[in-house]
């Protein structure tokens, strides 16, 4: 498929798809499962930060030279979509210890598939930050569109707002394209599609119950 500009695919290298395979294999152990999604998780974070902004600053090196870079520019949060967001809290505070961090509860009816919000809390000044939203998996997009929502209606600017996504469904990044076009999107794999169920295929399964061990 053909990614959006504001679809950010990660390099889609044999050492990805190696891991991949270990944790979309219905036999992996969770011990497995979680180590391995994890350093997915950690290459996820460090590119949605790739695409927050940088201001120019200079520094000078232990040699006395003067090194032309660059700091972060903007005030930042993270918001995990409970339950299978917070999967990635702990790498994002590996990369990123004090990071203010807010959360959204949103829930699929099992029969539905239709998202609902069960509980919002975010920071006070949101409005000035850019957002992490922490939404691994996205099927038919209903749960992320309603999180977007969220932001939206607490001031967050549709720009400033980057998913860090594991699985995308191609039906799913079409309509957050056409929904909500500004809003970024990092993820590690696209989906051929999603089933009657609503899973994505080949998929992972349901990302919560591994991580978790609820399964
Ligand atoms: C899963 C997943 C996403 C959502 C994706 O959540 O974690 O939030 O479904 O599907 P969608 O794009 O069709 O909305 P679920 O409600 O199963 O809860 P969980 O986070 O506890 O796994």
């Amino acid at each position: 498929m053909t990614t959006g500009h504001n679809v950010h695919l990660l390099p889609q290298t044999d050492q990805l798809r190696a891991i991949h395979t270990i944790i979309r294999d219905r036999d992996c152990t969770r011990e497995n499962f979680l180590f391995y999604s994890r350093r997915v998780i950690r290459l996820l974070l460090e590119g949605g930060m790739d695409l927050l902004p940088f201001t120019k600053k200079q520094v000078t090196t232990p040699v006395g030279a003067t090194f032309h870079g660059l700091e972060f520019a903007s005030k930042l949060c993270a918001v995990p979509v409970i339950r299978a967001g917070e999967a990635m809290e702990s790498e994002l505070r590996d990369v990123h210890p004090g990071i203010r961090i807010g959360k959204i509860l949103i829930q699929r009816d099992r029969r539905t598939k239709l998202p609902h919000l069960y509980y919002k809390h975010l920071p006070d000044d949101i409005a000035d930050r850019y957002v992490l939203l922490l939404e691994p998996m996205l099927a038919t997009a209903g749960s992320a569109l309603a999180a977007v929502d969220v932001l939206l209606e607490s001031g967050v600017r549709e720009d400033r707002i980057i998913m860090i996504n594991f699985l995308s469904s191609p039906e799913g990044l079409r309509r957050v394209a056409t929904e909500r076009p500004r809003v970024k999107i990092v993820t590690s794999a696209i989906e051929d599609r999603l089933n009657e169920q609503a899973f994505m295929v080949p998929g992972i399964g349901d990302f919560g119950d591994r991580f978790f061990g609820t399964t």
